[in-house]
């Protein structure tokens, strides 16, 4: 079976605290660190990418408060921000896309950018520089400008569009009890959006288009919420909304609830659950990433939800920031799944677990959780990571 792996390895620079990183990802990875580290971060760079791509730069930029918010602060000013993202696409071809983002007197402009798939000079790649095509393997290239990613235009052609469709299907969550308990406009259900605003609809489409999907969420769900029996999409005036069968005592069959009356961990683990499992033959994420999936559920919850991260994972590529013990108590979870983010005065690093914490884990001795409560998931003192890493190694084959 192929892997579910669609980013391989994720370069940054200068990514708000992130002054360097360098990781491999896992089907399933688990971002682990401290309030403030950095988690949220990372993926907010992969969030960008994905905005910027579907959107504008200019949207994704200005979301978040403009350069000056995006490229780290410090002491030496960084100018720019750079991401690289090594990924493999669904037909099994390798690939990069890299670009760095600078300030400029009016703004900011893209610096560079470059995107490869199967190898430098074997199939298709473009090389820009400040709006100026230095090397294509395609002989018209449409119009590009500085202050646009070129990889919007350039999905026009065909060879391009795979890297372009895999990118903005990326999904990004931080799920949000009190969004989901709103009444909601009827809209588009295929892909759900971060907060869950979208999610009745999601779930409507989902019963139409693949029920074994929906079974699978009410399933995981019934085992977070056990007098919870299933969920529908229901029509409330224009609007629309969820109901919830629920048991109650003395009546055999269960009554239904609306969104409105259910508990934040309810509505919150429904909202994972769609995250993890949404999707159909002809559309599904590329990648999920989800932010503390933990945060408003029991601990007995836990273990059924890693569960459901790990089903998950082997279709599509998981990715969540967590602080729980619980939610890493299992001894089944590799030490190649985590990545430790500490901050160190103000600068983020990201890096695998250290040697000394791998072994205790191989071995069956603590699972990561019981390290995580230890404070003993560390990194190696020594790492590759360093901020030193120039800024060309962002582009060109990987190494
Ligand atoms: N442009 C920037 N330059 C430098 N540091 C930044 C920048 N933007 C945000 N930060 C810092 O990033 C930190 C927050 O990181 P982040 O939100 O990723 O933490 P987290 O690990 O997700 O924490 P939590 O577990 O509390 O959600 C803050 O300390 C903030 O000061
Ligand atoms: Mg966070």
């Amino acid at each position: 079976m192929r892997s579910s792996i669609f980013l391989k390895r994720v370069s940054l620079r200068n990514y708000k605290s992130i002054a360097s990183c360098d990781v491999r990802l896992s089907p399933l990875t688990y971002l682990v660190g401290a309030n403030g580290s950095g988690k949220s971060n990372f993926l907010d760079a992969l969030h960008l990418v994905r905005d910027a791509l579907s959107g504008s730069l200019d949207n994704a930029m200005n979301e978040r408060g403009g350069l000056s918010e995006v490229r780290r602060r410090s002491r030496g000013h960084p100018t720019h921000f750079g991401i690289r993202l090594e990924f493999e696409l669904p037909t099994g071809e390798p690939g990069h896309y890299a670009f760095t983002v600078g300030a400029v007197p009016s703004g900011y402009e893209v610096q560079r950018e470059e995107c490869c798939i199967g190898g430098i000079g074997k199939g298709p790649f473009f090389e820009l520089e400040r709006g100026r095509i230095i090397k294509s393997s395609e002989t018209a290239f449409p119009a590009v400008t500085a202050d646009r990613l070129a990889l919007v235009s350039a999905s026009g052609l065909s060879a391009f569009r795979p890297v372009y469709d895999a990118l903005i299907a990326m999904g990004f969550y931080n799920l949000n009890p009190k969004v989901i308990r709103e009444l909601q406009k009827p809209q588009d259900g295929r892909l759900l959006k971060p907060s869950g605003e979208n999610i009745s609809s999601v779930i409507g489409h989902l019963a139409r288009t693949n029920p074994t999907s929906k079974q699978v969420i009410e399933d995981y769900l019934h085992a977070v919420v056990p007098m919870v029996h299933g969920v529908e999409r229901e029509t409330v005036g224009p609007m629309e909304s969820l109901s919830f069968k629920q048991d109650m005592a003395g009546d055999k069959n269960p009554w239904r609830f609306l969104a409105q009356n259910m508990s934040d961990g309810t509505l919150r683990a429904l909202g994972i659950l769609t995250a993890l499992f949404q999707g159909n033959s002809d559309h599904s994420p590329s990648l999920i990433g989800i932010e503390e999936p933990e945060t408003a559920l029991h601990p007995a919850a836990s273990a059924a939800l890693r569960e459901a991260l790990e089903r998950a994972s082997e279709r599509t590529q998981v990715i969540v920031t967590s602080h729980s013990p619980d939610l890493l108590d299992d001894m089944k979870i590799e030490p190649e799944s985590l990545l430790v983010v500490a901050a160190e005065e103000g600068v983020t690093r990201i890096v695998p677990l250290g040697k000394g914490s791998r072994e205790v884990m191989r071995q069956h001795l603590c699972s990561a959780g019981e390290l995580l409560r230890l404070n003993q998931l560390n990194p190696d003192p020594v790492s590759p990571d360093t901020p030193a890493l120039k800024q060309a190694e962002l582009f060109g084959e990987p190494r």
